[in-house]
Order: C-alpha cells, then sequence, then structure tokens
C-alpha cells in the first residue's frame, strides 16, 4: 500500500463489524500498550463515544480513531494508522473529524495522553492546538514512560 492520494481513502462512522480489523491495528501498533479486544468492544458500543474508520478504496480499515464527549469535555481515547499508510496526511483528516465531532457536540475542551517518547503523534497535535498541561511520570509501564497530557481549548482552534 502506498499513501500517494488522500482521495483514495475514505472516513466513515466505526461499528462493531470493523471490531476485527480495528483491534488488529490496535495490537499490532501499540503492543505492550494496545486494549484487550473486550475494552475496544466496549469502547465502540459506549455511550458518548464518536469513533470513525479510515477505509481504503476496497474497504480495508487502515486507521481509526475514537472520541468520547461528556457536556462540555472531550477526550481522544486512541488513534492510530497503519503503519504503511502514514505520512500522507491520514493521521491529521482523523484527528480534524474527531474535533469536528467534539465541536458540533458542544464540547469546549478537548484532552489526550501521549507517550512523551511519540514525536510524531505530539507533534500532531501540537499542530492542532493542542497544548502541554502536565505530565504522569512513568505512566506506560513496562517502559517507565511519561504520559504527557494535552489540552485544547476553543482558543486553539484554527
Ligand atoms: C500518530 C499517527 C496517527 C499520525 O498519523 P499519520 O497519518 O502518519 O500522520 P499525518 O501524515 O497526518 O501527519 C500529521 C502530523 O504528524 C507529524 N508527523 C507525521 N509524520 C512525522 C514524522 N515522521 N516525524 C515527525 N512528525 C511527523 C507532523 O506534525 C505531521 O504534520 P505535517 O504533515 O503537517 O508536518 C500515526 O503515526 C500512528 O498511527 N502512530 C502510532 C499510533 C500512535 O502513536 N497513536 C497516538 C497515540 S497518543
Amino acid at each position: 500500500m502506498t499513501v500517494g492520494s488522500a482521495e483514495k481513502f475514505s472516513l466513515r462512522p466505526a461499528t462493531m463489524a470493523d471490531l476485527d480489523e480495528i483491534w488488529a491495528i490496535e495490537a499490532a501498533v501499540f503492543g505492550d500498550d494496545a486494549w484487550s479486544r473486550d475494552l475496544m468492544r466496549e469502547e465502540l458500543a459506549a455511550d458518548h463515544r464518536v469513533y470513525r474508520a479510515l477505509v481504503d478504496d476496497a474497504g480495508v480499515v487502515v486507521g481509526y480513531g475514537g472520541l468520547l464527549a461528556v457536556g462540555t469535555d472531550g477526550d481522544i481515547q486512541t488513534i492510530a494508522v497503519v503503519p504503511a499508510a502514514r505520512g500522507g496526511g491520514l493521521g491529521r483528516r482523523l484527528m480534524e473529524a474527531l474535533l469536528q465531532a467534539a465541536c458540533e457536540r458542544g464540547v469546549r475542551e478537548v484532552f489526550l495522553e501521549v507517550r512523551a517518547d511519540n514525536p510524531v503523534a505530539r507533534g500532531l497535535y501540537e499542530s492542532l492546538g493542542f497544548e502541554e498541561i502536565g505530565v504522569r511520570p512513568r505512566y506506560y509501564q513496562p517502559g517507565n514512560v511519561d504520559a504527557i497530557v494535552m489540552r485544547r481549548t476553543e482558543r486553539g482552534r484554527k
């Protein structure tokens, strides 16, 4: 798979029918940090969640992302793009879709946690107006990697 034209990928709501594909990506991408399949299933079914799947022109899921939106607060729950499709703007597209969904639901502040050793994701979030507001030391185990807590307020919107 090559990224090339972003048009050949489309975004749609993720459904329970996507669970196997999404969880396969989750497990491969996050390794020790991956959610269990049961947790992923619960997320796809739970209230206040917005999950989006990014699919290629053959209908194969190449990325996904999820938002928790309760009242005026939102949390980016997870986001991933398969390695072969990275670097072509798809992660940004997913994040923008989740932020748009948050906005439509009246969310005013969006939070997320990111590993301190993940410069790609941190760069993406900063470019979307997220600011670092705290650190959870050694949050990710094993490995003792800090979690950076980030927030995007209405002021951060472009
Ligand atoms: C984070 C992730 C979703 C980004 O997806 P992507 O499709 O590769 O990202 P994009 O092509 O849309 O790039 C978005 C931004 O990310 C940053 N970025 C992308 N590739 C990068 C690289 N190789 N080095 C540094 N920054 C990079 C840049 O800020 C880029 O913006 P720009 O293109 O305007 O410069 C993807 O890398 C991924 O799935 N990573 C593994 C899972 C993960 O870390 N999820 C986040 C957990 S908090």
